[in-house]
């Protein structure tokens, strides 16, 4: 295989994690009265296989919704691997009949050829998206930024899984900063089972399930409500000059602990990345991120004649930050 094909290839591998049911019925129980009257789009699954299609069938009526539409895409080119059963993408459209214990979509004769391959981008797909009030999958994490953007583009509310690193991604910052998008609850120590027969398991074998591939980093993106982000952090610390030193790059102070922001302090902070599983927007604002991630994140903050992008503390560099600020 010629080298781009191969490079095709490793990513469509890394895009066939499927998610447990158990994962999602975690997150999706803090987002019940969001699905009263709606239309739920999962637009990157297998009705045959998906646990996404599982879990809105079973819960159906107790969501109290008024219709699911799946979609699934089939690759067109045969050197990347797909799970797909069939040759063909296929969709399906549910309003709350019954189909068997377990779902069965093709029993009920409720499963349909697309026209095309199932690309989300795809005219046929959109369709779908315009019907849709809320989508939710875990989408391809090679597509994600492509992802996101029809997500924000078509207006829609969503519960999505990527990876943690799309934080500081130069289209998905910029949405963290308008509160137009934020992390869910996430998942147990912050990674993931998923169900992937392609793929080599990487899983230390304290943390080894068999047949799942263990993926870290990974995280729920959404834009809907929910409790956490009214939670405020309870911080105990008092500011000192000695305890948090100002950067000698950015105009702000360094703390090295989301759990060790100083109570007092109303001016700039850079907090690691991992503050924003507890971000409350009543509680502090987003300013930026350095530098490092983006040029122009830092709203002003850089000092851009020191010519380093990364954050300096008393001549050493740190690792990347996120600023905030107290709301006023
Ligand atoms: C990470 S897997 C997750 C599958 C399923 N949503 C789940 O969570 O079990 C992403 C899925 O997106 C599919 N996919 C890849 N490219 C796609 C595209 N352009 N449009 C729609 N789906 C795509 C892959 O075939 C894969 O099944």
């Amino acid at each position: 295989m010629a080298n781009k094909q191969l490079t095709q290839a490793k990513k469509a591998k890394k895009d066939e994690f499927y998610t447990q049911l158990e994962d999602i019925e975690a997150e999706l129980k803090h987002y019940k009265k969001h699905f009263e009257g709606k239309t739920v789009l999962c637009n990157c699954d297998d009705p045959r296989m998906s646990h996404f299609f599982y879990y809105f069938v079973l819960n159906f009526h107790l969501l109290g919704l008024k219709k699911l539409i799946t979609t699934c895409y089939k690759s067109q080119d045969p050197d990347l691997p797909s799970e797909n059963t069939t040759q063909h993408a296929v969709y399906l459209v549910y309003e709350g009949e019954d189909i068997g214990m377990p779902p069965n979509p093709n029993i009920a004769g409720l499963v349909h050829p697309l026209k095309g391959d199932g690309d989300f981008r795809s005219e046929e797909c959109i369709e779908f998206l315009k019907e849709a009030d809320i989508v939710v999958t875990n989408p391809p994490f090679s597509l994600f930024r492509e992802y996101v953007a029809q997500l924000i583009k078509y207006q829609k509310e969503f519960i999505i899984i990527g990876h943690q690193n799309a934080i500081t991604y130069k289209e998905i910052f910029p949405l963290i900063l308008q509160e137009k998008l934020w992390l869910g609850y996430g998942f147990r120590g912050g990674a993931g089972f998923f169900i992937n027969h392609l793929y080599e398991d990487y899983a230390v074998a304290s943390s080894h399930k068999e047949g799942m591939i263990r993926v870290s980093g990974v995280t729920w993106f959404t834009n809907l409500d929910i409790q956490k982000r009214h939670e405020e952090l309870i911080l105990y610390k008092k500011y000192s000059p000695e305890e948090y030193p100002h950067y000698d790059n950015y105009d702000a102070i360094n703390v090295d602990k989301t759990a060790d922001i100083p109570c007092d302090y109303d001016e700039a902070m850079g907090v690691p990345i991992t503050y924003l599983d507890k971000h409350n927007p009543n509680q502090f604002e987003i300013i930026g991120a350095t530098e490092s991630e983006g040029k122009g994140f830092s709203a002003g903050l850089w000092d851009a004649s020191s010519k380093v992008s990364q954050p300096v503390v008393n001549g050493k560099r740190v690792y990347k930050r996120i600023f905030i600020r107290k709301h006023k």
